[in-house]
């Protein structure tokens, strides 16, 4: 949800700049932009609508100054051109800025304090860069004072990184709700939104919290708090490695992470199990979900349909019952909640701003949290009480599909130590090391028939303007994720229904070849009724696709899945379904890792 990055100091910044823009461009892609000093000018200030590739295009040989900043767009106000596109100008040109986040309150200061400018687009960001020039102008602020000030006027999310063309060495940095840190390199330093568009140049980073003010310039790191008091802050060093965000051969990063899953059910196990098999997650943890009257888990999107995908296993083993709520919705309308809540955020990047705003609210409630993610150090991790981290590897793809199965994963992790830390019979027999293991195979065993599945899909899916994802039970959550990944990548409007609910009105939308697929795993209870649904909509034209779990398939079934234990299911299930979205993209010809409109961390409300 848009991406910053900013170096000063190094001989290498248009590369720097450009390299950083390549790797946070899942974070927003319909706009981009760069400004770079330049000794001999006032600096280079090149924009461009349309991927980093068409930005770099633009960009000739000599932008080579040693200081700069640049922005990848995901627009929130003013639609994507490059009056838009950062970064953005004061009227006198003096200050540069980039921004990630929503400002709430610019009109307001558009009106009280900006009267008699005129601007360039439409966008909330022109604003603050505007009101730090007339702070500077109009009360004789320095750049700094100026900067502070405007912070305190400025009301929403942002993450700012501006720069003063009298001052080309210095880069100030602010962050409030959107993510930033700095990163640390030989004579130079950094600023970025996501430590994997600096890792090519540096390992080593330092936070910045909320409402600080950092000065930035090539051997110093001053950071201020809200209160201007100066701070210091140990830099820590990310476990990441280059080939972690690198797409090897693969032609997409999607089908990298597909093809990563069965690696990550592996080291889920080595991470939350010694040895012997024992569950090794923090006893601080289990102990405060124990101590819960009833679990709540907070999510958005694919997180979101992850949580369900959970609920079951989560309520057999805890004993307690588990409610669903979606993130942008209990943000402000947050319902009754049991007595001894227990909240627990699922979150791919840990930064998804609704989820965010319901930690806020949990934390003034004083209701314990857990943070499961795949972040080290992002803000829902370090605002809540506990976190388990999903060590899924970077996912890259706007499509999330490697987190969605680590969360299911981590959370059977979870309510296996907890089961067993209450004697609960069922967590007593559930073997989450080995039944993982058997996940793996049954993972590998799906990927092994890719061929199979894109021959099954490819002509169905290739035209057709909708489809249908059908399933009970843990298939029903399966369908309402695989139908949202087949509608983000490839642009067909999926509903997932629960199997039986289909009869009571969406039936009425099945006609002539409507592509219906069909969840079914070894669930005896209710295999019979997905059957019988399936017989009804092929009753009326419906061009029929079963996935089913071997001990259910029946002869004609179209792709058969490896038993697993029925805790675990989701996750065997849901394989064939991002292969499924995956080919069907690519036979539309679409750009399968970055699909219109969306944006892999989503930083506003
Ligand atoms: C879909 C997808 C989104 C995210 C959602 C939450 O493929 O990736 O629906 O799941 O935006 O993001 P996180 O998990 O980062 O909180």
């Amino acid at each position: 949800m848009c991406g910053i990055v900013g170096v000063v100091g190094s001989k290498n910044t248009r590369d720097i700049l450009m390299q950083g823009l390549e790797k946070l461009e899942y974070r927003g892609y319909d706009s981009a932009g760069i400004y770079v000093t330049d000794p001999t000018q006032d600096g280079k200030l090149i924009k461009s609508v349309g991927r980093i590739a068409d930005l770099r295009e633009k960009i000739g040989i000599d932008v080579a100054g040693t200081a700069g900043i640049g922005h990848t767009r995901w627009a929130t106000h003013g639609k994507p051109s490059e009056k838009n596109a950062h970064p953005h100008t004061s009227s006198d040109a003096r200050f540069v800025l980039v921004h990630n986040g929503v400002i709430e309150n610019y009109l307001e200061i558009k009106n009280d304090y900006l009267a008699n400018d005129s601007f360039n687009g439409e966008t909330d960001t022109e604003i603050a860069v505007h009101l730090i020039a007339a702070l500077v102008k109009n009360e004789g602020l320095s750049a700094f004072d100026a900067f502070q000030k405007a912070l305190t006027i400025i009301k929403g999310s942002y993450a700012f990184a501006l720069m003063d063309r009298t001052e080309p060495d210095v880069i100030y940095v602010a962050k409030n709700k959107s993510p930033l840190l700095i990163g640390l390199g030989d004579g130079y330093n950094m600023v970025c939104s996501d430590a994997m568009a600096m890792i090519r140049e540096t390992s080593e980073f330092m936070e910045i919290h909320d409402k600080e003010l950092v000065v930035l310039t090539k051997d110093l790191v001053e950071i201020h708090d809200a209160a201007g008091q100066s701070v210091s802050r140990d830099s820590y060093t990310a476990e990441l490695d280059l080939s972690d965000i690198g797409k090897g051969t693969y032609p997409f990063y999607m089908l990298k992470e597909i093809d990563e899953q069965p690696t990550v059910m592996r080291k889920l196990s080595q991470v939350y199990a010694d040895a012997t098999g024992n569950v090794t997650v923090d006893s601080e943890i289990t102990k405060s979900l124990i101590a819960a009257d009833r679990l709540y888990i907070i999510a958005a999107g694919t997180s979101y349909n992850a949580g369900y995908a959970s609920k079951f296993l989560l309520e057999e083993l805890t004993e307690k019952p588990v409610e669903l709520g979606i993130a942008s919705e209990w943000g402000y309308n947050m319902p009754r909640l049991s007595e001894k809540p227990f909240f627990i955020f699922l979150s791919q990047s840990g930064e998804t701003a609704d989820s965010r705003q319901v930690l806020v609210k949990a934390n003034e409630l004083g209701i314990p949290s857990l943070t499961v993610t795949n972040v080290p150090g992002s803000t829902l991790s370090r605002e809540a009480n506990f976190t388990m981290l999903l060590h899924a590897g970077p996912e890259i793809a706007v499509a999330s599909t490697k987190a969605y199965t680590a969360q299911i994963a981590a959370l059977a992790f979870l309510a296996k130590a907890v089961g067993s830390e209450i004697k609960n019979g069922k967590a007593a027999k559930f073997d989450v090391v080995h039944e993982l293991s058997i996940v793996a195979q049954s993972i590998e065993a799906t990927l092994s028939e890719k061929a199979l599945i894109e021959s099954k899909v490819a002509g169905l899916l290739e035209t057709t303007r909708n489809a249908f994802y059908i399933g009970r039970g843990q298939d029903y959550y399966v369908a309402m994720e695989a139908s949202l990944k087949l509608k983000e990548i490839s642009y067909i409007q999926c509903e997932g229904f629960a199997a039986g609910e289909l009869k009571h009105g969406t039936i009425a939308l099945i006609e002539e070849n409507t592509p219906v697929l069909a969840l079914i795993s070894n669930n005896a209870k209710v295999s019979a009724h997905t059957r019988g649904n399936i017989s009804e909509v092929v009753a009326r034209g419906a061009n029929v696709i079963t996935i089913v779990e071997q001990d259910a398939a029946i002869l004609g079934d179209d792709i058969i899945i490896n038993n697993v234990h029925p805790y675990l299911s989701s996750i065997s299930m849901v394989i064939p379904t991002q292969l499924i979205a995956y080919y069907a993209s690519l036979h539309r010809g679409l750009d399968v890792d970055k699909p219109r409109n969306l944006a892999k961390s989503v930083t506003v409300e």
